[in-house]
């Protein structure tokens, strides 16, 4: 077989990546190692940026999203028993949109299928040949045959846990950075119609919580937790009474109930794998960096990365010249260091740290209340959320 760019991975970076090139002439062939089904179903992140927003509605898969997605103008700030709100759209002029990643899924699989796109779904044995010469190669199991891609350039969208980070030349060159949270979010799905009209991002002694919708009757919500727990000790009861605890508050705001059909722990981390580029092998998405779930940014930096890609392959084949992908790695690293700064911030300021001294929790309450009553500070804030740079 052969292509003209070999896509590993068919998360939002491999899917978009590949609806772009077709959009540019270009042809790919995407490898997956899941199936259709459970790339569909998978539960992750819901929040999209507005300029997220806008290339999946310029390049004619944005319609579902549009309709049954939910446009959110603000989000909350909870702490000390109050709510604050932060007017994304009158600080920023933009908005975002909570629209489930697995619903981006079908649609950016849908939009492929329908123009004839190369989706391989269960794939196993995926390895990378010769990514330093100008043809490179992929081989892998595919319905039990054993098959071999070739490939002008290799994009590994395969995330955190691919192969295709793994091979990169030179690795003892490579430049990694990584910070390990001492703590994880558990998330939990429930039948019920919204508590509120817009995210509620809530800082308390007993640790971090978040309010998200999913649809108005399906609510996504999240609390901090020890990465190490497991769901089987928690009890809906116990969910609950925790939730309620954290998300208490003295303006008469109620949590509300249902049946919780889901239950996940996630660890959290921040990682940056430099540089994004080993000649004609190029990293996008969750396989050259991981943010912290808290500023609701690593969906919207695959998107980010692989806008990048389609322009500097589309610039390859055009003109033939690779200066922009030659400039790839450097430039989503810019934007890329900005949502890692931006993550970090937002975890630090809303999350409990069991070694923080009294002093430092008061710290972090004078930061929040910096921001909730400056309009200079929740500019800042709001622009990072909705990813205005
Ligand atoms: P992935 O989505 O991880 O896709 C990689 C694909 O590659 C997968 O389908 C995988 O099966 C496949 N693959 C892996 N290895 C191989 C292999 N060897 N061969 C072939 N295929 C392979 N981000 C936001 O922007 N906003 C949010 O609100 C948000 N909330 C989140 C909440 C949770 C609970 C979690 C877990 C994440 C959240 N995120 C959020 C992060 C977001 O989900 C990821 O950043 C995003 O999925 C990255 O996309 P990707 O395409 O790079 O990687
Ligand atoms: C969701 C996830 C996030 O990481 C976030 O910051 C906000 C919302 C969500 O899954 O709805």
């Amino acid at each position: 077989m052969r292509t003209q760019v070999a896509i590993i991975g068919a998360g939002p970076a491999g899917l978009l990546l590949s609806h772009l090139l077709h959009l540019q002439g270009i042809e790919s062939v995407v490898l997956e190692s899941r199936s259709r089904a459970e790339i569909e179903s998978t539960i992750r992140a819901g929040v999209l940026e507005q300029g997220t927003m806008d290339i999946l509605t310029e390049t004619g898969v944005g319609e579902r999203m549009r309709s049954e997605g939910a446009l959110h103008h603000g989000i909350e700030l909870a702490f000390d028993g109050a709510r604050h709100r932060i007017d994304l759209t009158e600080l920023t002029g933009k908005a975002i949109t909570v629209y489930p990643q697995h619903e981006v899924i079908k649609d950016l699989v849908a939009a492929r299928l329908a123009a004839q796109g190369e989706l391989l779904f269960e794939v196993s044995g995926v390895a990378l040949h010769g990514v330093e010469t100008s043809q490179p190669s992929v081989t892998f199991l595919h319905g039990g045959a054993e098959c071999k891609l070739e490939a002008d350039f290799i994009i590994g969208c395969d995330g955190y846990h691919g192969v295709s980070r793994p091979a990169m030349p030179g690795q003892g060159l490579r430049k990694d950075f990584q910070r390990i949270y001492p703590f994880g979010w558990f998330g939990i799905l429930v039948e019920s119609a919204p508590s509120s009209d817009e995210l509620i991002y809530a800082r308390h002694d007993r640790g971090f919580a978040l309010v998200s919708t999913r649809s108005p009757t399906v609510q996504r919500l999240y609390f901090q937790c020890d990465p190490s727990d497991h769901t089987d000790n928690w009890s809906d009861d116990r969910i609950w009474a925790e939730l309620h605890a954290r998300l208490e508050n003295r303006d008469g705001w109620k949590l509300k109930e249902g049946r919780i059909f889901q239950k996940n722990i996630i660890g959290m981390r921040s990682f940056v794998s430099t540089p994004m580029q080993a000649g004609r092998l190029f990293l996008a998405g969750d396989a050259a960096h991981i943010v912290p779930p808290t500023g609701a940014k690593g969906l919207n930096l695959a998107v980010s990365d692989v806008r990048l890609l389609a322009r500097g392959l589309d610039q390859f084949y055009r003109q033939g010249s690779e200066e922009h992908l030659n400039g790839y790695s450097d430039e989503a690293l810019k934007r890329i260091w900005r949502a890692e700064y931006f993550s970090w911030t937002m975890t630090r300021l809303l999350h409990t740290f069991a070694d923080a001294t009294p002093f430092e929790r008061e710290m972090q309450r004078a930061e929040l209340e910096n921001i909730v009553s400056s309009r200079a500070l929740a500019t800042s804030l709001a622009e990072n959320y909705v990813g205005a740079f």
